[in-house]
This record gives C-alpha cells, sequence and structure tokens, in this order.
C-alpha cells in the first residue's frame, strides 16, 4: 500500500485555523489524519465547522494557521484552480452538480480538461456507471437523489484524484439510496482513492469508515476507529439515535 504518490494519498491537517471572515474563525484548531486509501468520516452538530473543514482543505475558505499537506506535499491555501493538479475532488453538499445540463454534459465539463483523454475516461465513466451512461441524454435534474449523487462522484472520479472530499453525499437520501452512495465511497479506497466525507447519518457512514473524528465549535471533540466510536455509549447516545437524533 503506497504512503505517497498520487494514488492512495495521505492527509495531514495540522491546528488548522480558518474562516471566512478575517480575525473570526470558524476552525479553531482542526487536526484530522487520514491514512492513504481508508474512508475517514467527520461528523458533529449543525454549524460545528464540517463544511468549512472540507472548504479549507479545497482551498475555497482562507487558511490563516495550521498546515495541510497530501502524500507529503504542503497545499495548505491551495488556489482552487490547483486542486486538481494536486489530485484533489470536491463533491460540495449542495448543488454539486448542473441540473439543467443533460448527463452527458455535465461529465463533459468534468472532463474538460482531460484532452485527449476525455473520451476514454468518459467510457470507463459510463462502465463503471450504466445508468448514468443508459439516461446520459436526459437532464441531470431528472435523475432521482441517489442516481444526482452517482453523477456528482462520477464527476469528481473525471480528474483521477488522489483524495476525493464529500460533503454529506447521502443527505436527503432514502436509507437504501444513502447506503448505495456510502458503499460507492467504500469502494473507491480499493482503487486507490482517499475519502474524507462529512456525514449525518451516523449510524451508516460509520459502518463503511475507518476512522471518525466529531467536532463540534472549530474544534476537534472525539476521535477514533469506526469499530470503537461506533461500541462508546457516549457517541451513541449523541449520535447513534440518542437525544440528539430523538429531539430532531
Ligand atoms: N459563506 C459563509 N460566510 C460566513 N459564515 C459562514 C459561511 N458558511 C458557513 N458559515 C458559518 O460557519 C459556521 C460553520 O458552518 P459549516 O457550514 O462549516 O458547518 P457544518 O458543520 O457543515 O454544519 P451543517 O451540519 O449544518 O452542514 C457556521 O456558524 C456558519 O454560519
Ligand atoms: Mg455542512
Amino acid at each position: 500500500m503506497p504512503e505517497t504518490g498520487p494514488a492512495g494519498a495521505g492527509l495531514e491537517v495540522r491546528g488548522l485555523v480558518a474562516g471566512y471572515i478575517p480575525d473570526l474563525p470558524i476552525l479553531k484548531d482542526v487536526s484530522v489524519t487520514v491514512a492513504p486509501r481508508s474512508v475517514t468520516v467527520i461528523i458533529g452538530p449543525n454549524g460545528a465547522g464540517k463544511s468549512t473543514l472540507i472548504k479549507a482543505i479545497a482551498g475555497l475558505v482562507p487558511v490563516s494557521g495550521g498546515s495541510v499537506t497530501l502524500a507529503g506535499r504542503a497545499i495548505t491555501g491551495i488556489a482552487p484552480d490547483k486542486m486538481a493538479g494536486e489530485g484533489i475532488a470536491y463533491v460540495p453538499q449542495t448543488d454539486n452538480i448542473f441540473r439543467t445540463l443533460t448527463i452527458r454534459q455535465n461529465l463533459d465539463l468534468a472532463l474538460r480538461k482531460a484532452g485527449g483523454e476525455a473520451r476514454a475516461r468518459l467510457d470507463e465513466l459510463f462502465n463503471r456507471f450504466p445508468p448514468l451512461a443508459a439516461k446520459q441524454k436526459e437532464k441531470a435534474g431528472a435523475l432521482s437523489g441517489g442516481q444526482r449523487q452517482f453523477l456528482a462522484v462520477a464527476m469528481a472520479l473525471a480528474v483521477k484524484p488522489s483524495l476525493i472530499l464529500m460533503d454529506e453525499p447521502s443527505a436527503g437520501l432514502s436509507p437504501k439510496a444513502a447506503e448505495e452512495v456510502l458503499a460507492l465511497a467504500r469502494g473507491l479506497t480499493a482503487q486507490g482513492t482517499t475519502i474524507l466525507l462529512v456525514e449525518q447519518n451516523v449510524k451508516q457512514a460509520l459502518r463503511i469508515a475507518d476512522h471518525c473524528y466529531i467536532l463540534a465549535d472549530g474544534r476537534n471533540q472525539i476521535d477514533g476507529s469506526a469499530a470503537a466510536l461506533i461500541a462508546d455509549p457516549v457517541v451513541g447516545e449523541i449520535y447513534l439515535g440518542g437525544k440528539r437524533l430523538r429531539a430532531s
């Protein structure tokens, strides 16, 4: 299992401070390690800074302290247009596809920098996601929620990333579709991809993840192996059907 290189890159986030407005950090001190070819899930209450963490890693939110390293290369505060070149793909929480375009047009957009390889990569993606091939002339907005997330992941894969950042890929999906999308994320690690994802479907996410971090108020709270956190009574009470979930 390679520790460095384009496939299966490890991610190190150290003491990250980041926010949207100068001197008003949302992330106050966050450290996260994602092993190569693993799935790490970030959970935590609304407003904890989960999306901000993903965006800060991707260079979409200004970083004022700490560091981000991918496969040993410093990428702290990377320019967003350098993201793909560094092997990073970001699947946003919302609006991650163009609904008024067809599936094919969405994929062509994602492949626009693939040059002469675009056709072969499109074929690969269609082989991998047969429902997208079958519906390629349909508007992306007509897809089911689960298929839309598959399209968003297919678009992310267009740049052959070593790290995929996914923000709540199962949000709003049926339990079955959520399971399929999370299983897809898990399956990508077998091809050498490293996955960092944010999830609210904590129980389902912990089943497919290797490691889990809990954030609150822009700081690390608890972290551990997914198996250990599933078994942890405090985590169970707060995140796995305990008070917080019953209250919502
Ligand atoms: N574009 C923005 N400009 C200013 N503040 C923002 C912006 N986006 C988010 N915030 C603030 O940053 C804080 C953390 O938001 P973030 O979206 O990272 O939380 P989250 O953990 O992803 O929550 P959720 O579970 O609701 O998705 C919140 O207080 C939010 O209001
Ligand atoms: Mg969020």
